[in-house]
């Protein structure tokens, strides 16, 4: 098979390891992948809203499938454009990927079939968001409505952060993703993140994990896109996984068939573990960024079959993925001043070493300068995986390897775990 992946993160280039190893596949080429991708396939520089580009590319390598990575993908319609051609996607329609991209369509649809998730409102105006308020108590939960690269959720302790995190964002702050605010009851718990795999009809489970949002020691600072994961997450028993999968995942995929936008590729449901049972933080239309990376590492089954099923309609007819018992943990190295003002450029020594057979270092915001050098360029820049007998024993391979990288003011966490260990 001929696969065009698309998006050039650390989740991509965990999700090109994994396809790399497919005995089915005959060609891989990611666009725009990474330098670390690049070890691995072709890459080709496009950005991943470039439809048009990307359709082309797709049809010039006869592309037998496409993986979309990330979300901006999916909002600008890339799985419409190619399903119109008739080219197998992984990944939603825009309309599909709404249950992400619009906070207030997927609130609203979590309503309308059900699902078990938090109190809510929508707002366009102050005024409207305040009498909604003046019925609430602290914590408050205040969200910009579309795609804010996760710096769209403000969880106020009091009500003057929340009135001012709605004048904030009605005032423009995220452009047109703020025009309206989702103001949610706080949900307290461990949190989840849950996949499947929906082929427009059905669901299959597809691993879960559990992140580290905040960037220091201890979940303290500022909220990011996940500082460290790993899998499996005892906190998210196999009895609440049934839970989740049942009374939140397959209902969606139903009810967004239901509605006339079918929801094929792979559906997170980050989870919020109460008292009474799983509960709906959000859903994403895409994988978690790095849940991917750790998933990839214990996933013992082709990857490939499931990703094609799931684009062609066909998962009923495929057996559970089969993971491995060990365990898998990854730490972000992110950039100096990340998640604000991540500085680029820092030369990075010793990323792509040969690490062994039980750790991965995935690139997640890497470039090459003039001179060839390997240079951070995003905010969170590597992630150093590893696969371990015990997440303690996956915890120290990863913590050893991230040591022998020289980043210049790169910096990690050094409690990635700490709630499963
Ligand atoms: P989101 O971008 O919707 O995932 O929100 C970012 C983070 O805010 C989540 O990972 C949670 O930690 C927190 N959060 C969001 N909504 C709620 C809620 N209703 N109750 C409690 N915490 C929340
Ligand atoms: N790691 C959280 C996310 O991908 O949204």
């Amino acid at each position: 098979m001929n696969i065009l992946l698309v998006g050039s993160g650390g989740r991509e280039h965990a999700l090109a390891w994994k396809i790399a190893q497919s005995p089915l596949l005959t060609r891989l080429v990611a666009a725009p992948g990474s330098p670390g991708i690049a070890n691995l396939c072709e890459t080709r520089t496009f950005k991943v809203t470039d439809v048009e580009g990307l359709v082309a590319l797709a049809r010039e390598i006869a592309a037998d499938l496409v993986v979309i990575g990330p979300e901006a993908a999916l909002e600008v319609g890339l799985a419409d454009a190619l399903t119109a051609i008739g080219i197998p996607c992984f990944g939603p329609t825009a309309s599909a990927a709404r249950i992400e991209t619009s906070k207030a369509f997927s609130k609203d649809f979590q309503a309308r079939h059900n699902l078990p998730t938090a109190a809510y409102g929508v707002f366009e105006t102050v005024d409207d968001a305040a009498v909604f308020l003046d019925a609430q108590t602290a914590p408050f939960v205040i969200k910009a409505d579309g795609l804010a690269a996760g710096k769209g959720v403000v969880i106020a302790s009091t009500r003057a952060e929340a009135d001012a995190a709605v004048a904030d964002m009605l005032g423009g702050r995220f452009g047109t993703a703020g025009a309206r605010v989702v103001i949610e009851e706080f949900m307290a718990g461990e949190e989840a993140s849950f996949f499947a795999l929906c082929d427009g009809e059905t669901a299959i489970p597809f691993g879960y994990a559990q992140d580290h949002k905040r960037a220091h020691d201890g979940d303290e600072g500022p909220n990011t896109g996940g500082m460290g994961t790993y899998s499996p997450a005892p906190v998210l028993t196999d009895a609440l996984a049934k839970r989740a999968f049942e009374e939140a995942v397959l209902p969606a995929v139903r009810g967004m068939a239901a509605e006339g936008a079918p929801y094929r590729g792979v559906l997170y449901a980050g989870l919020m573990l109460t008292p009474t049972g799983p509960r709906l933080v959000e859903f994403n239309a895409r994988f978690g960024d790095p849940e991917c990376q750790v998933l990839m590492l214990r996933l013992a089954s082709d990857i490939v079959p499931y990703l094609k099923a799931a684009a062609e309609g066909a998962l009923a007819a495929m057996p559970p993925p089969r993971w491995r018992d060990e365990s898998a943990l990854c730490v972000v190295y992110a950039a100096e001043g990340y998640p604000d003002a991540p500085r680029a450029g820092a030369v990075i020594e010793g990323a792509d070493a040969d690490f062994g057979d039980q750790v991965a270092v995935f690139h997640a915001g890497t470039s090459r300068n003039a001179d060839g050098d390997l240079i951070a360029s995003g905010g969170r820049v590597l992630n150093v995986c590893a696969l371990g007998a015990t997440l303690q024993e996956a915890r120290d391979l990863a913590y050893a390897a991230i040591e022998t990288i020289d980043f210049p003011g790169g910096f990690y966490r050094t409690d990635i775990g700490w709630r499963a260990l």
